[in-house]
């Protein structure tokens, strides 16, 4: 079941992108920052708007240890994440992710939580808010990321988080098509 959803055109098509090959070199940057850095054996990742999986997916294939997790409000999408990544079905929750979601108790912290934080743009002070406070408790480290019509918009993934009032952040990849940065979340305010 997995492969032949993996192979089909709804694979790319689910998270946004026009090809496979497209999706995959988005991910690529995301992959190699999250690698780099030190402190990732068996980290705990929790990609919120996780879409079919297929970020979390690349992730764990560059390294097993990785443990992925996510929310997704889109159903179709959510029950493809849990065909993606079988054997941690338990670890999709579908919902917004600017509701309390039970991945919220899943344990103390996850090491990295990813978010486009244009999402944060999108609704009202109150509804961040609640999803800042959640990332500030339960995330050791939060990695921002984009992809190219949001860093059109802002210029580059610094300006579209500072237009998102998030600080300290780090630049690990910065290109037209993706940015990613990274905030130790004790070291920035949300
Ligand atoms: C562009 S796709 C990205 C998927 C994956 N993270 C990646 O990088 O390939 C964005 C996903 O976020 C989901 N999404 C958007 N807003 C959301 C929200 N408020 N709560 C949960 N999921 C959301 C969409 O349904 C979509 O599946």
């Amino acid at each position: 079941m997995k492969a032949s959803f993996v192979c089909s055109e709804n694979y790319h098509r689910d998270n946004g992108f026009t090809s496979r090959k497209g999706m995959m070199s988005a991910h690529q940057p995301l992959v190699k920052a999250l690698i780099g850095l030190e402190r990732n054996r068996c980290a705990r990742i929790l990609d919120l708007g996780c879409g079919n999986g297929a970020l979390l997916e690349s992730l764990t294939r560059a390294d097993p240890t990785f443990v992925p997790y996510g929310v997704e409000h889109n159903f179709s999408h959510y029950r493809h994440a849990q065909i993606v990544l079988d054997d941690y079905r338990e670890h999709f929750f579908q919902g917004d992710m600017f509701d309390d979601s039970p991945v919220w108790s899943m344990g103390e912290k996850f090491d990295f939580v990813l978010l486009m934080p244009g999402r944060l743009l999108e609704r009202t002070p109150l509804e961040t808010r609640f999803l800042r406070k959640k990332i500030m408790r339960h995330a050791k480290n939060l990695v921002v990321y984009a992809y190219g019509d949001w860093l059109s918009r802002f210029g580059d993934i610094i300006n579209l988080a500072s237009a998102c009032r998030l600080q300290n952040i780090r630049s690990l990849h910065n290109s037209s098509s993706v940015g990613v940065a990274i905030a130790t979340t004790g070291r920035f305010k949300l």
